[in-house]
């Protein structure tokens, strides 16, 4: 059984999704849900799960990103994951994090990568008169959201959408995305799930 810790800065929806898919057959079980941020929701919900969750307020490191990551890593590394999964997590990782957890370090992204690195993906898919827009999950290597392609999943950009109506149905199509991927992804298979 493979030991899946999740990072979260928010509401934590993403993180909800593969901790309902891991049960059952399921290869991998959720050993923590970690945020950079005490007051992320997220870590209530995981908590009322039974999961054990940390919060390490990065607020508390001023500028010294090491120093936030390394005790960022203190609290994963005692929970011994297989596989670390970014949901929703809003910190810029530096290239020392990175490489600890290369190969098994997951990111879900708000676009049709390599669309749109980085923020606001909605708003510049919809200024730039995209069609389609969609979610992709990716290996975390030390170039932002640029890593490989694990699966991706599209949706049609409707007439008139507005950048919350098109973030809300992409976040619906994230929840059925990343848990496919993460079961996959946990049998050694980086084969990438593509949804239409
Ligand atoms: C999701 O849309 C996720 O793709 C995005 O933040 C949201 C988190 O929602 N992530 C990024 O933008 C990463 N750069 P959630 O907390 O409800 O899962």
């Amino acid at each position: 059984m493979k030991r899946v810790a999740i990072l979260i800065s928010g509401g934590g929806s993403n993180m909800l999704a593969l901790v309902r898919d891991m049960a059952g057959d399921h290869p991998a079980r959720p050993v923590l849900v970690a945020s950079n941020d005490p007051a992320a929701t997220g870590l209530e919900k995981a908590a009322a799960l039974g999961i054990p969750v940390a919060a390490i307020d990065h607020r508390a490191f001023g500028r010294d990103r090491e120093a936030f990551e390394a005790a960022l890593a203190e609290k994963i590394d005692a929970a011994s994951p297989d596989i670390l999964c970014l949901a929703g997590f809003m910190r810029i990782l530096t290239p020392g994090f990175i490489r600890r957890y290369e190969g098994r370090m997951l990111n879900i992204h708000p676009s049709l990568l390599p669309k749109y690195p980085g923020l606001h993906t909605h708003a510049r898919a919809l200024a730039a008169g995209d069609t389609e827009a969609g979610c992709a999950v990716h290996e975390v290597t030390a170039e932002l959201d640029a890593g490989p392609i694990l699966g991706q999943a599209r949706l049609p950009v409707l007439p008139g959408d507005t950048e919350a109506a098109l973030a809300a149905r992409v976040l619906t199509l994230e929840h059925r995305l990343y848990p496919k991927v993460l079961r996959r992804f946990a049998t050694g298979d980086r084969t990438p799930v593509l949804l239409d």
